[in-house]
């Protein structure tokens, strides 16, 4: 159900879930028949990333093929970091994952090659890092797809509420209430059009608020990308892990009028070919899987490219293939690339990397329960070990669900053991004025960004991550400072987040004193022969509380 009411007083429900995603909206169809849900989005539905996503979801479908070989694959991507008894836990769930999304109205591709539908009903196609055919898809707008689905099931479910134009705060906790242990009560919530600041009490609060790659100027991700899920647990008293590895996608559209146009990773797995201004090939060059080798190392292999010829973009190519073929696997990024005149069926498409997903986040365990109580955190912004350091492409929807279905089981275990908070304090706002130099704000994203590109990116070195430390204290000074005397908008919320979101993957990435995955330095070019997460501990820490 749409929520249409106004009122600003506090509101109650079992289970707040902030952010409607692949992983909120599973959770909330998962709990919606024994509890209250509450789903909070900012601006409209289709925020996410997950709207967005195009290649698919990994999932062993394929009689030929089998979980070992997606297990292999997926810990030989995370380079030596992955939790193995995560990534088996894992895989083991596609199935399960696609059969209830097919259940909820999703159209999968299906396979129409009379032979290979002996073994797969549906279309598979090949991404990096993956020896087999296993990322199922409706076309090239898979996300779209299952976002569409999992949304009209949520507007018509009697139990659910979805709140759009609401943006968390942050998350209140008995510790900051001033009472014993650490448990999460509710959340302060902002309705970006009437300005407001509401309570929501709660007795679970569920983190799933998507990736931070908003941190760095050029990315795929939407704009509400900003890492609040992160920042809010963090300032809970939740754990970060691994903010280092910030994946960079190879492959997105360089030009002037496109704003985050990703090319998917299919279309090489298609027989798409990397190539040089001068329309020679190179991915050979850097590894023998060519252009299906992990992301890391082809994002890295064009970002040498490019420095070395001093081009502001490399080429892909799939117009060697016919016409019908392109257009019945690709056509939304046919349409789109039309749309700024290129016709990908007999021109060459430029692209650069961007930064693309954050393999690190929230740390959690097997049902996504953070470290504080009743708080869980599922979807990109959390940290379950599968990724190691660096992500598998399409692993992540895969992850959305497999855990939103294990948080779910988890909460409706404990439904009857938790209650809803007495009494919580509203907002204070007797403190604050509204700004009169909003300015500060546009003016401190945009230098975030740009330094977080240019010493925080797919090279680093210790210079340019000192660089990075001594900006982002500077800067977090002056937010912090605006903070405490202007009313809270959604842009200020997102700059405090992005902020602290930055300090610290900057701070992850000076602990990590190896090459290793996504996080290559050349000051230490070499990998350590013990792999260790990074894990990042905040004062308010207290064991133990779920
Ligand atoms: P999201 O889908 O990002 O949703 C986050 C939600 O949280 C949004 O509703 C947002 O409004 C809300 N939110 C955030 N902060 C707040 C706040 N403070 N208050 C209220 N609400 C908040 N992965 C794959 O596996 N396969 C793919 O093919 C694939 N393709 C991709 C293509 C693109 C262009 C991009 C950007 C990513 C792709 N990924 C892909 C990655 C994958 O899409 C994401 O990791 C995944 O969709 C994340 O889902 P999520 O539910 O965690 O978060
Ligand atoms: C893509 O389609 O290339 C994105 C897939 C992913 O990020 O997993």
């Amino acid at each position: 159900m749409p929520d249409n009411s106004n009122s600003s007083s506090s509101r109650d429900t079992d289970v707040l879930i902030i952010g409607g995603g692949a992983a909120g909206l599973s959770l909330a169809l998962k709990v919606a028949a024994q509890s209250r849900v509450t789903i909070l989005s900012k601006s409209s539905l289709d925020q996410g990333s997950t709207y967005y996503a195009q290649g698919g979801i990994a999932a062993v479908l394929d009689q030929q093929d089998s979980h070992e070989s997606h297990r292999e694959d997926t810990l030989v991507a995370g380079d030596g970091l992955c939790d193995p008894a995560i990534v088996e836990y894992t895989v083991s769930r596609g199935r399960e994952c696609i059969e209830w999304l097919v259940e909820q109205g999703v159209k999968f591709t299906r396979e129409r090659d009379a032979e290979k539908a002996a073994t797969s009903n549906y279309h598979l196609s090949k991404e990096g890092g993956h020896s087999h055919r296993r990322v199922v898809h409706a076309a090239d707008a898979t996300g779209r797809s299952v976002f569409e689905s999992l949304s009209a099931q949520v507007m018509e479910h009697p139990n659910i509420t979805f709140c759009i134009n609401t943006v968390a705060v942050d998350l209140i906790t008995t510790d900051k209430l001033g009472l014993s242990g650490n448990r999460c009560v509710g959340a302060y919530v902002l309705n970006e059009i009437s300005g407001k600041v509401t309570v929501y009490r709660a007795r679970f609060v569920i983190l799933a608020t998507g990736g931070a790659s908003k941190v760095y100027l050029y990315t795929s991700n939407p704009d509400g990308a900003s890492g609040d899920g992160m920042a809010m647990a963090w300032r809970a008293g939740c754990r970060v892990a691994n903010m280092e590895f910030n994946q960079f996608h190879p492959t997105c559209l360089y030009h002037p009028k496109a704003k985050s146009f990703l090319i998917t990773e299919a279309l090489r797995g298609e027989g798409g070919q990397l190539k040089l201004p001068d329309g020679s090939r190179f991915m050979f060059d850097y590894d023998p899987r060519g252009e299906l080798a992990p992301r890391d190392i082809v994002a890295r292999a064009i970002d040498s490219e490019m420095k070395r010829l001093g081009c502001s973009f490399v080429y892909l190519d799939i117009s060697h293939k016919p016409d019908e073929f392109i257009l019945d696997h690709f056509p939304t990024i046919h349409k789109k690339c039309l749309e700024f005149g290129i016709d990908i069926t007999r021109e060459k498409i430029p692209v650069v990397p961007a930064a693309h997903y954050s393999c690190g986040g929230i740390m959690v365990d097997i049902n996504g329960k953070t470290d504080v109580g009743n708080v869980y955190a599922i979807g990109e912004t959390s940290f379950t070990g599968l990724h190691g350091a660096n992500r598998m492409a399409s692993n992540s929807l895969l992850e959305c669900f497999v855990f939103a279905f294990a948080a779910a089981e988890d909460i409706l275990q404990r439904l009857d053991d938790v209650s809803l908070q007495e009494s919580i304090p509203a907002w204070d706002e007797s403190q604050v004025t509204d700004s009169d130099e909003d300015v500060v704000i546009s003016h401190n994203w945009d230098e975030i960004r740009r330094f977080m590109w240019d010493y925080v990116g797919i090279v680093r070195t210790n210079k340019r991550l000192q660089r990075a430390q001594n900006r982002i204290e500077l800067l977090q000074r002056e937010i912090r400072w605006y903070y405490s005397k202007y009313t809270v908008t959604r842009n200020l919320l997102e700059l405090r987040n992005l902020a602290l979101v930055a300090e610290l993957i900057i701070q992850s990435a000076m602990n990590r004193k190896e090459s290793r995955g996504l996080h290559y330095t050349l000051d230490h070019p070499d990998k350590l022969t013990a792999a260790e997460n990074t894990i990042l501990v905040p004062d308010n820490f207290i064991p133990e509380q779920n």
